[in-house]
């Protein structure tokens, strides 16, 4: 949607002319522009004026210089980037179309194709920003615009270099209901972060909710700290990769390029789901245990029980042979193999 701009906007910054107010948010507000060539293109003039010494000027050219390479499919491209003067904006690719946050707002979640086709898109787009160098900080459903070829991930890499440079309204870069734990609790933050924030957004297009709600700042944060994801609504076969994306510890959860295979249905062979693997690992165990004991006692009792001499010899394994002590033994491994996978699988 383009609004008219107002009396208080402006109607040039640089050599761009700027026809319509395409939204605001957190950074600023961004319009509808035009370069020289008449070519459409959106333009985001920050609210805050840079704090600018040659260090942080470095820090942020560096930063968007790195944005500007990244593979154009699946993204918007930013164009051209001015923090000098006393209105610093940056240029983007236009991408006439709704955002993600607009569309599930509006029609409801998608069903079961459509946030598959959404899934691959965008974590297609997120591979492409990783492979870059850059980390999104600020993956949301706002930030995927549905283009009329396919859905555009915008405003990568962009709330890192704008909190080296200035202090941010909120104080925070990310939006509360998508922030993974570890940029919540100012921890390192890294790709596993965006996977975090892509895996809430895709549980809102499934079901129009963000996985861990999206009321009160505190409430949601201490959500995303310390409950499970609420994944309720979310297509079966999507949830066990929608879960692992949502580990708390963010080496545990899969890379963006794991998540391309398992979503292409080629899991890589050597590396399953991070988080199933002890599961499976407690379960083969148990079975183990149980498969040895039963072969002792099979043996303990027909096999050395006959003397060739014609006299009874003691059994081997008197412990395991029949009686209560060998079915105590069974039940014992059956429990403590039980509640180990119970363990990890709550873990996860
Ligand atoms: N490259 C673009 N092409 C078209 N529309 C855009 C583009 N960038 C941003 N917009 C629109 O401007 C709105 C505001 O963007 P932004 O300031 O990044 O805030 P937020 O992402 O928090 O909503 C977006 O929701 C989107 O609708
Ligand atoms: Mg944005």
């Amino acid at each position: 949607m383009i609004f008219a701009p107002g009396p208080t906007d402006p109607d040039h910054v640089g050599p761009y002319k700027l026809t319509g107010l395409l939204g605001s948010g957190g950074q600023g507000a961004v319009y509808l522009g035009q370069d020289r060539t008449g070519r459409q293109v959106a333009v985001k003039v920050l609210h805050a004026r840079l704090a600018l010494d040659p260090e942080t000027r470095r820090q942020f050219t560096r930063e968007v210089s790195a944005a500007r390479k990244v593979g154009a499919f699946g993204t918007a491209q930013v164009l051209d980037v001015d923090i000098e003067g006393d209105q610093p904006y940056i240029v983007s690719e236009y991408v006439p179309g709704e955002s993600l946050q607009q569309l599930i707002s509006r029609d409801g979640p998608r069903d079961a194709g459509g946030l598959r086709r959404l899934m691959l898109a965008t974590a297609a787009a997120l591979q492409a920003i990783h492979r870059a160098g850059v980390v999104h900080r600020d993956f949301k459903p706002s930030n995927v615009l549905l283009g009329p070829d396919g859905p555009r991930v915008i405003d990568f890499g962009i709330a890192r270099a704008l909190e080296a440079t200035t202090t941010m309204s909120s104080g925070v870069a990310g939006t509360p209901p998508y922030m993974s734990p570890e940029q919540i609790s100012g921890r390192d933050v890294g790709p596993a972060s965006d996977v975090f924030s892509w895996a809430v957004s895709m549980v809102y297009a499934a079901t129009g909710r963000p996985a861990f709600g999206a009321d009160s700042i505190p409430a949601v944060f201490n959500r995303v700290l310390t409950h499970p994801p609420d994944l309720s609504g979310v297509p079966a076969e999507l949830r066990d990769l929608l879960a692992a994306c949502l580990n708390k510890a963010p080496e545990q959860r899969p890379t963006v390029d794991e998540v391309l295979g398992l979503l292409l249905g080629h899991t890589p062979a050597k590396r399953p789901l991070r988080g199933q693997k002890p599961v499976a690992l407690a379960f083969t165990m148990q079975v183990l245990a149980v498969l040895a004991t039963l072969v002792l006692a099979a043996v303990s009792h027909y096999g050395f029980r006959d003397d060739p001499d014609g006299g009874e010899r003691p059994a081997p394994f008197p412990w395991v042979d029949g009686g209560d002590p060998f079915w105590l033994i069974m039940l014992a491994w059956l429990i403590a193999g039980g509640s180990a996978a119970w363990y990890l699988r709550r873990r996860r």
